[in-house]
């Protein structure tokens, strides 16, 4: 298959990129304008792992630069498009809304636009938990009337809602994937399992927000990038799928088992929570165990361990 890939640069991206790299047998299109949102050099790492494969092409480019998109449609007549890239940060989205309104919505239905004009067989969205807001655990796909709590889950699900009226009426099919917390190795430094494995590390002090009876869904990048390769295999009409682990893990379970696996005890600060993330994310998966014989393998533990042997040997 021709598959185009945007964000390929960022974490999950790189890790699908090499998973069908590795599968053989596709032309792989790497989209990614590499921000600055974090490191460059991080991207720098995870582009120059992909390079060797004879099939892969990389342009880096904004998405919303539609006549360079459009010629990369035009070049590469992709069948597949799996859109990753965005600005991921939620915190972030709080003082820069336009920003992310701008790569989130803007992006996304630019993009589906042409995948639509050049008969892309299979539009998929890299979504999000976020969209669920502070919902009743578990999250199903069934919800109605969310509330996210942030500009980045907004702008999600905004997106999310422009691709299913537009595959009503341009008939794109379109699979959208709802990831909850995804971590391992090469993951994103600006996310807890990064920030506290280096605080903890290095013996600097951990924020810790809230109580820590707050919780999340990790899902291991392995599962995520099997959940995406499965969906790829899968072509629907329109579906919205959650990948996560069905494993909800408390914030002070979470920092606990970081101090087991390193042997070292966290110093922690306690800061007061705040209001634009969910309290509780938890992934009812068994449309995604259903429809794509999805199933995540990576317990929290076996994850972490992995990604603080990453961490230690690449970072430290
Ligand atoms: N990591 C998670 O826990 C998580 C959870 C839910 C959803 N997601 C979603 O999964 C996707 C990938 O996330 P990630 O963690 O790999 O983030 P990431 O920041 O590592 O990767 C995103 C990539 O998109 C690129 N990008 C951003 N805006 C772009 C634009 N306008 N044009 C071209 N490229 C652009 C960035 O340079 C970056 O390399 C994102 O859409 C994110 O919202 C991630």
């Amino acid at each position: 298959m021709r598959i185009l890939v945007t964000g390929g640069a960022g974490f999950i991206g790189s890790h699908l990129i090499q998973a069908l790299e590795q599968a053989g047998g596709h032309d792989i299109i790497n989209v990614d304008e590499v921000n600055d949102y974090y490191p460059v050099e991080f991207k720098q790492h995870n582009l120059s792992l992909l390079i060797d494969y004879p099939r892969y092409t990389f342009y880096q480019k904004d998405i919303n630069d539609l006549p360079a998109i459009e010629q990369i449609f035009q070049t590469h007549q992709p069948e597949v498009v799996v859109h990753l890239g965005a600005r991921a940060g939620v915190r972030r989205s709080m003082t820069e809304p336009a920003l992310y309104k701008t790569a989130i919505y803007g992006g996304t239905t630019g993009l589906a636009t042409l995948a639509n004009r050049y008969e892309v067989k299979q539009f998929i969205f890299g979504s999000t938990s976020a969209v669920y807001g502070n919902r009743p655990i578990p999250f199903t796909e069934t919800a109605t009337d969310l509330q996210p709590v942030s500009e980045y889950a907004k702008f999600k699900l905004m997106a999310e809602q422009w691709l299913q009226l537009n595959q009503v009426t341009t008939k794109l099919p379109t699979t959208i994937l709802r990831f909850f917390t995804v971590y391992g190795e090469r993951g994103r430094p600006d996310m807890a399992p990064y920030l506290f494995t280096e605080a903890i590390l290095r013996g600097q002090t951990i924020k810790k927000f809230g109580d820590g009876t707050t919780s999340r869904d990790y899902t291991y990048i392995n599962d995520i990038v099997s959940g995406i390769m499965a969906a790829i295999q899968h072509p629907f009409d329109f579906e919205i799928i959650n990948l996560g682990n069905h494993q909800a893990v408390s914030l002070n379970d979470f920092i606990a088992t970081l101090e087991d696996i390193t042997q070292r005890p966290a110093q922690i600060e306690s800061v007061p929570g705040y209001d634009w993330d969910a309290h509780h994310t938890l992934a009812d998966i068994s449309k995604a165990q259903r429809v794509l014989g999805y199933q995540p393998t990576t317990t929290l533990r076996a994850g972490l361990q992995r990604f603080v042997d990453w961490y230690r040997i690449n970072r430290l």
